[in-house]
């Protein structure tokens, strides 16, 4: 099901390319055991025609949800009024070797984060975090990424696009994977 026509030349005009350096944010919703909604903001690491990615902590607890539940949303926003895209889809964790790659585009700061942003760290009080992120940005290795560190694709199983436009309504296209295809519906925004 990979994205296809005019889904993957919108999405390919709506996000920012792979290689800019600032990425774009999104809304990751989960679903707990307790079929309880949780959400939270991650970055794009990446997309494809196959579909969306991101990283994570493996200890996380969105990643603990997606262990039982792999059903997720995504919600990317557009500032000003202007575009709105949530994606309905499945995740899955990819293999050591894409995580490492994405690891590898990640700045100094962000891998640091990856090695040394854990609960047991959040305890601390502030002086002490200060000073282990201190002692870790002069000694610390991020050559390689932790081995907690994961990453996931998301295929998606619907694309809505609402577009806002001042001199008429609002308006989604959406596309739903059915059937083998991708059928296209407007609806209003
Ligand atoms: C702008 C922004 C970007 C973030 N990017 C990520 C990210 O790419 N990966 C990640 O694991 N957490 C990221 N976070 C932190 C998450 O929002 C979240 O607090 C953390 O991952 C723990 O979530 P969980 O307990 O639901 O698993 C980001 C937070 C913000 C505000």
């Amino acid at each position: 099901m990979s994205i296809a026509g005019e889904a993957w030349e919108l999405l390919s005009d709506w996000l920012p390319g792979n290689h800019e350096p600032e990425r774009p944010q999104l809304q990751l919703a989960t679903v707990t055991d307790e079929g309880t909604p949780d959400v939270r903001t991650v970055l794009l690491t990446r997309f494809s025609p196959e579909g969306f990615w991101f990283n994570t902590d493996s200890r996380s607890r969105k990643a603990q949800q997606l262990r039982s539940t792999p059903a997720v949303a995504l919600l990317f926003l557009w500032p000003g009024f202007t575009r709105q895209l949530s994606v309905q889809g499945v995740a899955s964790v990819v293999p050591t070797s894409e995580s490492a790659e994405a690891y590898q585009r990640r700045s100094p700061y962000l891998q640091q984060l990856a090695w040394q942003n854990t609960n047991a760290f959040a305890q601390l009080p502030a002086s002490e975090r200060e000073a282990r992120w201190d002692a870790f940005t002069h000694s610390g290795d991020l050559s390689q990424p932790p081995p907690t560190w994961a990453g996931y694709l998301v295929r998606p199983e619907r694309l809505t696009f609402w577009e806002g436009n001042p001199a008429a309504a609002s308006r989604r296209t959406e596309f739903t994977w059915c059937a083998g295809e991708w059928r296209r519906t407007y609806l209003a925004g």
